[in-house]
């Protein structure tokens, strides 16, 4: 059974969240990138990198949810971790700032890392987060060494998960309700919904869309390579766990769900020549920056989709960026020899 949106908002209501994310986020027309990919559709992009809290991105939404239990649990000082360069952990340091908890980042020494100190590495150490760089074995397990200790030193630690959960995929059936309000305002109505995601993200959207009975389709584009299958299960598994959250009555099913990992090229985390070109081209049309390793990949492949014919003429595409903008920093050696910059040096 279908519901309104006033039901679903309700719903989100209801869970206990501290207010973190500046909502709602802007949802910006791009009609010069429109016109650069073909002039057939309408572009719109969502603009969840503006979540407000240290260059923002979709974690922050997510947290807003997340760390009401933190606060109900008395915690003290946050503990997560994932990639040197991750988004999440960043978004986490930003947020302990700002709820006046002291935060650890148990974050893998990988490549990146050891290129030095950059993008969100950078903004980790500023923003005060004790930073341990993991240099191979369980960060899971550094993670919980790190929470006895605290303990022992009266603290009150409080894990915060890397993976996808119930309460950031419902985070983001609370981003599709705001994207519908501000259609609405434009007369338009979302034919696509695209996003830089294989987890809660693109579950929140994609939960959203079924619970409303949109004809809306939900297209998410995975950073990382694997088997679609797997990929779409874990997808239906995280939305379906807010469903129950939120009191739903839908579900997804995996097969109904589209993700590819199309545009990802190598690997996780290393750039292609598509996702460059989608940098600058955004960048140039529309003043808006993309990251590296999510949103610029994402892009590529609505740019490839649009082009094709695949996303048809005449559709209103909504693109939710998700973020990662600081990683831009740390990958500027890439950035630098994709070329075409106008730099240089002239007599005064
Ligand atoms: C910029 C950016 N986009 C997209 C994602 C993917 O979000 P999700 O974990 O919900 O799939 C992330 C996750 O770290 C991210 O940092």
């Amino acid at each position: 059974m279908t519901v309104s949106r006033d039901t679903l908002r309700a719903a989100l209501n209801r869970l206990p969240r501290v207010k973190l994310a500046d909502l709602p986020t802007p949802l910006h027309d791009c009609p010069r990138f429109s016109e650069a990919i073909g002039g057939k559709v309408r572009v719109l992009i969502k603009r969840d990198d503006m979540t407000g809290v240290a260059f923002g991105g979709n974690k922050t939404r997510k947290f807003d949810f997340a760390l009401a239990d933190a606060k109900a649990q008395g915690a003290t000082v946050l503990i997560t971790g994932a990639a040197s360069q991750s988004n999440h952990a960043r978004q986490a340091a930003a947020a302990a700032a700002r709820l006046g908890m002291k935060c650890v980042l148990v974050n893998r020494h990988d490549h990146r890392s050891q290129m030095g100190i950059q993008g969100n590495q950078l903004l980790d150490n500023i923003l005060g987060a004790d930073i341990h760089l993991v240099e191979s074995g369980d960060q899971n397990g550094v993670k919980e060494r790190v929470a006895a200790e605290l303990r022992k030193q009266g603290e009150v630690p409080y894990i915060i998960t890397g993976r996808a959960t119930a309460l950031g995929a419902a985070a983001y059936v609370g981003c599709a309700l705001e994207v519908l309000d501000q259609t609405d305002a434009l007369g338009e109505k979302p034919d696509f919904l695209c996003v830089a995601s294989a987890h809660g993200t693109h579950a929140g959207l994609a939960l959203a869309a079924r619970a409303l009975g949109l004809e809306t389709r939900v297209q998410g584009y995975s950073p990382s390579r694997g088997d679609e299958g797997r990929r779409k299960e874990g997808v239906a598994e995280v939305g379906n766990e807010a469903a129950e959250v939120l009191q739903l009555d839908v579900r997804l099913k995996a097969d109904e769900l589209e993700n590819t990992d199309a545009y990802v090229g190598e690997n996780y985390g290393i750039v292609t020549q598509a996702g460059l070109d989608a940098i600058q081209l955004l960048a140039r049309t529309e003043g808006i920056l993309l990251d590296p390793v999510y949103t610029s990949k994402a892009v590529s492949g609505v740019i490839d989709r649009v082009r094709s014919g695949e996303i048809p003429a005449g559709s209103t595409v909504v693109y939710v960026h998700t973020g990662g903008t600081p990683a831009l920093f740390a990958y500027a050696p890439e950035l630098i020899a994709h070329g075409d910059y106008r730099q240089k040096i002239v007599k005064g």
